[in-house]
């Protein structure tokens, strides 16, 4: 598999092997792999010649000093697993210097609004970071096509958002949530828990179920309130948010529009280790 640690080395092989009409797709990652992201890059296998993949644990996008030091860095066993899935896998994985000359900083974004909710409230600068690193990455790779999770669905949202406002040459591509067999969402912080941490973290998406079958006859409050009372009801688990808003804006749903799409969204600690989860409910 072609890996490649600078940019310069990277853009000069994209340049070797494009030509006019080839499309390239790619898959931005902070690593420790998981089948979240493979199925991520097969649909990029399966749409585009050629498919980059990259690895970094961006700095900027950290509100959490702990939470950088803490995030798995599992490179070589990365490689491994795109060498299995696709040898023809370009992957870039950068050194923090390579992507930021001194010390690594956020350019400051306006998303409209879709910036200040959910993730936005509980770790401030994290959407300049994320704008800051993948309006970067899609500098270097001109890319024809870019795959984000739904699983962090604010930022797909966001994405989406940056391409449109400044106008980028890449088409978004969102891709549905993948779960572990108890359905809880893969994340590479999973990896942080034990296993009956991970076991009991079930309780999210059954809790995420629950509250779309309440949707089609509660109140946004009354759910949000049996929520509560559902996390109160179990120590281990804190629950730092739960919002059901519209899919477009983000904006919070008080009342119900019969014309707008819903989504409920969740963030839970477990023992200090952050977890998040969304479902569409309509
Ligand atoms: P990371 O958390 O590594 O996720 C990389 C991509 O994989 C994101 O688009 C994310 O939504 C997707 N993903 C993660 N878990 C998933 C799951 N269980 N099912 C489907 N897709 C999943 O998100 C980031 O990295 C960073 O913010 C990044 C975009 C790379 C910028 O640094």
């Amino acid at each position: 598999m072609n890996i490649f640690y600078g940019k310069a080395a990277l853009r000069e092989y994209l340049k070797s092997i494009k030509t006019s009409n080839s499309t390239i797709g790619f898959v931005p990652t902070m690593g420790a792999l998981h089948q979240g992201h493979l199925a991520l890059m097969q649909k990029s296998l399966s749409e585009n010649e050629y498919t980059a993949v990259s690895i970094f644990v961006n700095p900027t996008q950290f509100n959490n000093p702990e939470d950088l030091a803490k995030y798995p860095r599992t490179l070589a066993e990365d490689v491994e697993k795109l060498t299995a899935l696709n040898p023809k896998i370009i992957l870039y994985a950068p050194t923090v210097e390579d992507i930021y000359d001194g010390t690594p900083q956020s350019q400051s974004f306006n998303f409209d609004g879709l910036e200040n909710q959910m993730e936005g409230k509980f770790r401030p600068g994290h959407f300049d970071g994320v704008g800051t690193i993948v309006k970067r990455l899609f500098e270097i790779i001109e890319p024809t096509r870019a795959y984000f999770g739904e699983k962090d669905f604010q930022q797909l949202q966001i994405v989406k958002k940056m391409v449109a406002k400044n106008k980028l040459k890449v088409t978004i591509i969102g891709c549905p949530i993948f779960r572990e067999s108890n359905q809880l969402a893969m994340s590479s912080r999973n990896e942080r828990l034990s296993a009956l941490e991970r076991d009991e973290a079930a309780i999210i998406y059954k809790i995420l179920t629950q509250v779309k079958e309440k949707f089609a006859s509660d109140s946004p409050l009354t759910i949000s309130e049996w929520v509560q009372k559902e996390f109160e009801n179990n120590p281990n688990f804190a629950l730092e948010y739960f919002v059901i808003a519209d899919e477009e804006t983000l904006l919070e749903c008080t009342l119900k529009n019969k014309n707008k799409k819903y989504r409920a969204f969740i963030a839970v600690l477990v023992n200090n280790i952050r977890l998040i989860d969304t479902i569409s409910l309509n």
